[in-house]
């Protein structure tokens, strides 16, 4: 990492990113399936005997969509923003220059997606049903090009497909492998969560108007999750070997009792798959058993399953944060594959040093380890170093780092032999008993030392 990092104890900035991100997922996901449903309940209701009922419903579930969208939909939107510029400012800052166009037009959706939505609630009274009608369309229109540009720029960051540093064509970026089954697959995911949510209110209806909406609600999520199994395989083929390989190695690890946090995210999404039609089925057989408590389970169901996928997704990266191009701690990868590069002193390369650091001290190597590794790794709290480097000794923790890269799921060491050595003696001292960075150095075979 070429800047100063941005230290988050016990869960690690990626952690914090990925709570504020699965929320903005979680109401972006009901906002733009919700969306769809009230067009087409709007529509419906037209052709209702009790058309007015049915829009009286639909102005109610309207009152908590802007709730939920403008408020926490437009803050954890923000507050990505924030928490990945500090997690990581090179990769951010690819983004930015890379897609300058496309957040612009992510902005406007957005903007022209709350205006809509304000039109639609507070025209009520004074709008025709027509005008009601064509709003609520183009309400889910807008919402899901916003979908569909944002899918873009999240596709790329795990395939950039014909995009390489040297050839920054945006559309080769847009536009790549796992665009299309990602776009899909997630306005699927829409579909069901914009139905479940119809669900859960009108848990609240009676006499009935519930069982018809919840009949009509069955008809977005039984289809959709029923055809999301063939988008996942689909997606699954255009992942980047290196994640497919990851997967494999989980789910073949299945029986012996090892499994992957990759394979267990998409075992979770399954999971809750195949829970979800069920469950549906039993509400469109028994409109009556849609209690509150019995629609908002599924509704969190479905949030994990969403859930799954999003980590599958994040796992399925590591350890890039542009795949192929930069690696989650700012290393890029071109670089990587310099010798004359990599193997140089850290401090050297670094574009920002901390100051007044004595080499071989302990500050060194806890610098090296908040440059480095801290993207990834917190020390006590997510994914700890000092549990995964408890049984370390001198000789193997400086092998270890030499190696890093070869675990798959890290990128490789960058610095000298004294870079590593301060680092392993840092962890290592961690534990209670002090090691010298000259003692790890002392424990490393002579054809690695300087
Ligand atoms: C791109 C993210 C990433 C970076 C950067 C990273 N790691 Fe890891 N590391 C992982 C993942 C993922 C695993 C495997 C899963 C786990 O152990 O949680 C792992 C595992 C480990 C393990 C346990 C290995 C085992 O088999 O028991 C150690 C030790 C470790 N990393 C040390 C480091 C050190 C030291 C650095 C910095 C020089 C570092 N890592 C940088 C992601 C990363």
């Amino acid at each position: 990492m070429n800047y100063p990092v941005w230290n988050v104890s016990f869960l690690g900035s990626g952690l914090v990113v990925a709570i504020i991100a699965i929320i903005h997922v979680l109401i972006s996901h009901i906002a733009v399936g919700g969306g769809i449903f009230i067009a087409v309940a709007e529509w419906w209701a037209g052709r209702q005997a009790d058309g007015e009922r049915v829009r009286a419903f639909l102005h109610g579930f309207v009152k908590y969509f802007l709730i939920y969208t403008t408020v926490f939909g437009a803050m954890t939107g923000v507050g990505i923003w924030f928490a990945i510029g500090l997690a990581n400012p090179e990769g951010t800052s690819l983004l930015i220059h890379q897609f300058v166009f496309a957040w612009a037009t992510e902005w406007v959706t957005f903007i022209g997606e709350l205006t809509v939505l304000y039109l639609y609630f507070y025209g009520w009274e004074v709008n025709s049903r027509r005008m009601q009608l064509l709003l609520a369309v183009l309400y889910a229109v807008i919402a899901w090009l916003s979908l569909f540009v944002i899918n873009g720029i999240l596709s790329f960051m795990l395939t950039p497909g014909g995009w390489t540093p040297e050839n920054r064509d945006i559309a080769a970026g847009f536009f790549n492998p796992t665009f299309l089954p990602s776009l899909l697959g997630r306005t699927l995911a829409m579909l069901v969560l914009g139905g479940l949510f119809a669900m859960l209110l009108a848990a609240r209806v009676e006499d009935g108007l519930k069982e018809r909406i919840v009949a009509l609600a069955a008809r977005f999520v039984l289809p959709a999750a029923v055809a999301m199994p063939a988008l996942a395989v689909w997606y699954w083929f255009a992942l980047p070997e290196a994640a497919q390989t990851m997967w494999l190695d989980g789910a073949t690890g299945v029986a012996g009792g090892r499994l992957e946090a990759v394979t267990r995210y998409s075992l979770l999404a399954v999971i809750t798959g195949a829970l979800i039609v069920i469950g549906t089925l039993t509400f469109a057989a028994r409109p009556r058993a849609v209690t509150r408590a019995a629609a908002l389970a599924m509704l969190v169901i479905a949030q994990l399953g969403v859930l799954g996928g999003e980590f599958f997704r994040e796992m399925a990266r590591k350890p890039y944060v542009i795949h192929g191009t930069l690696y989650s701690n700012g290393l890029w990868q071109a670089e990587s594959k310099s010798p004359a590069t990599l193997d140089a002193p850290y401090f050297e390369a670094a574009r920002w040093e901390p100051p007044g650091i004595a080499p071989g001290s302990p500050a060194h190597g806890e610098w090296i380890y908040r440059l480095q590794c801290a993207s990834c790794h917190t020390l006590d709290g997510y994914r700890a170093l000092d549990t995964r480097t408890r049984v370390w000794t001198p000789a193997f923790g400086e092998r270890f780092l030499r190696d890093l890269a070869q675990q798959g799921v890290m990128p490789p060491f960058h610095g000298d032999a004294a870079d590593r050595a301060a680092l392993a003696a840092w962890l290592i001292s961690r534990h209670g008993t002090p090691v010298t960075a000259a003692e790890v150095d002392a424990a490393a075979p002579a054809e690695v030392k300087r």
